[in-house]
């Protein structure tokens, strides 16, 4: 297999997001061979309704479509909000689970990182956000659970790119997302 294409989708809008740039970090170390892509359109994407899906085109919606539907594999990294899936993500998801049974998601590898400033990391977050994947039909890594606590004092300086042990358990995380779409290919 020649280039492995894994996109990614940010649950904070945040401008400064962190969990952004944990994003950002993927695509910084992703080996030769595999290459994330962070999707942009988020924010535009309405909430999800069974009359408008599949009515007149939306175009955040199909760019959202095209971009998963390209991809072999996702990669969620989201913060915590209120105990769970930020409600931008879960918007997210629940647009690439549809159309049911062969939505953008279906059979994907599917990998989360949360990030948060408390010292469990979004653990609440990660484990919901790993749960409606499966659901909505993704091929969820069950045992990534990357949740990186703390965020204000590990990244007070800079970027998590510079921080060598975070750098390394993403590109960790895009490694097993890159073996799992090899996987499927193979079998
Ligand atoms: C939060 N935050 C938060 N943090 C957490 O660890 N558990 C939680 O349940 C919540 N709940 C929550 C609700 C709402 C509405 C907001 C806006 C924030 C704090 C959150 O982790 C923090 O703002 C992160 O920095 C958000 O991630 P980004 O935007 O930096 O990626």
């Amino acid at each position: 297999m020649s280039q492995t294409t894994v996109l990614a989708l940010v649950g904070s809008l945040r401008a400064a997001s962190v969990n952004r740039q944990v994003a950002e970090t993927a695509v910084s170390v992703a080996p030769e061979g595999v290459e994330v892509i962070i999707f942009d359109g988020l924010g535009d994407v309405p909430f999800y309704n069974e009359d408008i899906d599949g009515a007149a085109p939306i175009p955040a919606v199909e760019a959202l479509r095209e971009a998963a539907g390209r991809a072999d594999a996702l990669l969620l990294v989201t913060p915590e909000y209120n105990g769970t899936v930020p409600a931008v993500l879960k918007n997210a998801i629940d647009w690439i689970s549809r159309p049911y049974g062969s939505g953008a998601v279906q059979g994907k590898p599917v990998a989360v990182i949360s990030a948060s400033p408390s010292v469990n990391g979004g653990r609440w977050a990660h484990e919901d956000t790993r749960k409606t994947a499966r659901i909505a039909g993704g091929n969820v890594l069950e045992d990534v659970t990357l949740a990186i606590g703390r965020t204000g004092e590990k990244f007070a300086d800079g970027h998590p790119k510079e921080n060598l042990e975070v750098a390394e358990q993403v590109a960790g995380v895009v490694i097993s997302l890159a073996d799992a779409t090899r996987q499927l290919v193979d079998a």
